[in-house]
């Protein structure tokens, strides 16, 4: 069976050019928008991680609805990125866009008490609050974490992400050591002063490295979603609770990526016990909103400060969070999506695209694999990594740019950091077998 490792890379390049070429055939305004780019955006782009997608430039779109959108030079794309969970719910969906017609006046609406208690329903926790985004909702539960345990460091899973918060651009380096992510931009202090790190999946060094009594909060997505999918060994989840709890250590399940496994993440799906869980992305249908949850016991100990003079400066903030625009779209997108029966719709999709994946991997004898968690799905050149290591081991830039490439030319958009595809409630079966179609051409090109 072939590894990735195994391909001609030099036909590989040459496969590359031709796609390359085609590209640029197919998007001749796009690539005229991305030259007037350059002007006056830095790197060219409204964010960094768009220069990330393949083909020189990005595609420039002109409209999106449902799982589709068009480009600027006219084509259509089935969207399997769904703006990396922000837009899973399908593009302009939900009612949306007379929810958000509204400003912000610094005071709670009517929606407010809704959105909590679908919050509260969906995911168990007793008490909520509202950010613009799942990296502020993350820099504010460990604040509040340190605040509660009077401890300094947080710990994280090897190779995670949780948005742009400083103390999580860690990974292990030799011998067990802390070092800045690869890329991690200008870090404020060295993240080994900060942060613990370890694997996800081991459960004897999680032991050991709470064992030192400094770490204030666990944060961890409860499978690996951010450099592939990596799920958690049977029991894993069990231990984590029964550790973090021994040695004092506040447990903070990150869903923004897991909600994939249904409408409370993988907390409600696999009976999860977090003391504070972070929801990002998804819930505002695109809606720049987060959220962040906590038990009551640890609700009544913060309460008292936030009642304070002080609150509005105590690092736990943003004037445009919790406005009533904000709570309109998150009420606008949970009261008519990502309900029990889009996942009905959606999982299913995601199941006919992985076996879809599965059959051409073993049609053309593949050693690469497929993984799924609920209605997310993401294949790899190798066998299923177990952690997050093991899992960036097996990223190839060089396979990855060319089947994304692939992709987008013949009208399928993935998501630009690995080989995910996400099924909302818009997309069709023929949508998917599309997918399976064009994936399988790839292999075939390349074996
Ligand atoms: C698990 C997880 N948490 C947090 C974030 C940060 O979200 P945002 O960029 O919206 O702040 C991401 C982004 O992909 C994520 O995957």
């Amino acid at each position: 069976m072939n590894r990735a490792a195994d391909f001609d890379r030099e036909r590989l390049s040459d496969l590359m050019a031709v796609e390359e070429r085609r590209f640029l055939e197919l998007h001749p305004r796009s690539a005229e928008l991305a030259e007037s780019g350059r002007r006056h955006l830095l790197a060219g782009v409204p964010m960094p991680w768009m220069t990330r997608w393949p083909g020189g430039f990005p595609v420039h779109v002109a409209e999106a609805s449902g799982a589709r959108f068009v480009d600027v030079d006219g084509i259509e794309y089935v969207d399997f990125c769904m703006g990396d969970t922000g837009a899973m719910t399908g593009h302009g969906g939900g009612g949306l866009d007379a929810a958000v017609a509204r400003s912000t006046t610094m005071l709670p609406s009517e929606d407010a008490s809704w959105v909590a208690d679908e919050l509260h329903r969906r995911f168990g926790l007793a008490k909520w609050q509202l950010t613009t985004s799942a990296t502020d909702a993350n820099r504010f539960v460990l604040r509040f974490a340190r605040h509660l345990t009077g401890r300094p460091k947080i710990a994280v899973i090897d190779w995670c992400y949780h948005g742009t918060v400083d103390e999580t651009l860690a990974i292990l380096g030799p011998a067990g050591s802390v070092i800045s992510r690869p890329g991690a931009i200008g870090p404020q202090v060295d993240p080994a002063t900060t942060t613990t790190v370890v694997p996800f999946n081991d459960v004897d060094a999680l032991d050991a490295a709470l064992a030192h009594g400094d770490v204030a909060a666990l944060l961890m997505e409860p499978a690996l979603t951010n450099i592939g999918i990596v799920l958690p060994r049977s029991g894993y989840h069990d231990a984590v609770r029964e550790i973090t709890r021994r040695h004092g250590v506040l447990l903070v399940v990150d869903e923004t990526h897991t909600i994939s496994a249904g409408p409370g993440g993988c907390t409600q799906a696999w009976g999860l016990d977090p003391d504070m869980v972070v929801m990002g992305k998804p819930i505002g249908g695109g809606f720049p909103v987060a959220t962040y949850g906590m038990t009551e016991e640890l609700a009544v100990t913060l309460e008292p400060i936030l009642h304070g003079h002080e609150a509005d400066v105590g690092g736990v903030g943003g004037t445009l969070a919790g406005s009533a625009m904000a709570t309109a779209a998150i009420r606008a997108t949970l009261s008519t999506t990502l309900l029990e029966a889009d996942y009905e719709r959606m999982i299913p999709l995601a199941t006919r695209w992985a076996e879809g994946v599965a059959g051409a991997i073993e049609e053309h004898t593949l050693a690469w694999s497929v993984q799924q968690l609920g209605c997310r799905a993401e294949y790899w050149f190798c066998p299923l990594p177990v952690n997050g290591a093991d899992a960036a081991a097996a990223v190839d830039d060089q396979l990855d740019a060319f089947m994304h490439l692939w992709a987008l030319n013949r009208g399928i958009l993935m998501t630009p950091f690995h080989n995910m595809a996400l099924l909302s409630p818009a997309h069709t079966e023929a949508d998917v077998d599309r997918h399976t179609e064009v994936f399988d051409a790839a292999l075939a090109t390349l074996t």
